[in-house]
């Protein structure tokens, strides 16, 4: 390459990328602080990481903010996690409009605490109509309860007789999750060095790239997020398919 030439290629972005924010407690511990210290650092990466992402032009950004799990962690970093989101929401919300963002969210959010439930839909009705990235946190969210979540609703579907048993496909089933207008991740993320999925997104990243980032989430900035997606440009996505059939043409699109 060339000195100077940005190795990001602008025309082949993934459309969706999906992060595991993962590390602020042992960038905290590192740092003999506590780790609600670590999710607050956490929360300035979230603000870096979204802003970056809408000046690259990527369409969806999902970020794991609160899994299903999340909820059995010690009630005092549970309480400090909730806040963070709220403040997220409320602080951000001025720059989320300025930058034309369109905020959504998936997950069980009942059992968010109320205030925190009003502030994420309050900004989802706000940013309704904002067209540049789609920026969606996973709250409560955990893949298994998405799917049985599907289930269920199918089910109640099926006994209204709005669905067939037998007619039932991939493609129906996948309208039945949190967010069925949402394209699949190209580019999963998980930061913090563990190689592990940790029940996100478990239906949705069934083709998708993997990147494991050593960095502990606070220190993900702008930089990491463009190094992970030059590594994503350098692979090649097969989808099942062999290699000569994706560089042939014809045969190598998604789901042929
Ligand atoms: C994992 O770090 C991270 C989380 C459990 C939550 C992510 C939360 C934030 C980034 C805070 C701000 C959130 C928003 C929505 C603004 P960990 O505690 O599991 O780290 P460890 O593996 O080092 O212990």
């Amino acid at each position: 390459m060339p000195m100077g030439e940005d190795p990001l290629r602008p025309e082949s972005l993934p459309r969706h990328v999906a992060i595991i924010m993962d590390g602020n407690g042992r960038w905290a511990e590192r740092r003999g602080l506590s780790r609600v210290e670590g999710h607050r650092a956490g929360k300035e990466a979230v603000t870096q990481v979204v802003k970056a992402a809408g000046e690259l032009g990527i369409e969806v950004l999902t970020l794991y903010a609160f899994s299903i799990e999340n909820w059995n962690r010690p009630q005092s970093e549970v309480t400090e996690l909730m806040r963070l989101a709220e403040r997220f929401l409320e602080e951000e919300l001025p720059e989320v409009m300025e930058q034309d963002i369109q905020v959504r969210a998936i997950g069980r959010l009942d059992r968010l605490p109320p205030n925190v439930r009003a502030r994420v839909e309050h900004a989802v009705e706000k940013t309704r109509d904002n067209a540049s990235l789609k920026l969606v946190f996973a709250l409560s969210y955990g893949g298994r309860a998405e799917i049985v979540d599907a289930a269920r609703r199918i089910l109640r579907d099926a006994e209204m007789g709005r669905v067939d048993a037998e007619a039932l496909d991939e493609k129906t089933f996948a309208s039945y999750l949190y967010d069925p207008e949402l394209p699949d991740p190209d580019l999963m993320i998980r930061t913090g060095g563990e190689e592990r999925v940790s029940n996100f997104l478990l239906w949705q990243i069934a083709y998708s790239e993997i990147y494991v980032a050593d960095v502990m989430w606070p220190d993900f900035g702008a930089e990491s997020l463009r190094a992970a997606i030059v590594d994503y440009q350098g692979r090649e996505r097969r989808f099942g398919l062999t290699s000569a059939q994706v560089s042939g043409g014809p045969t190598g699109s998604k789901g042929s």
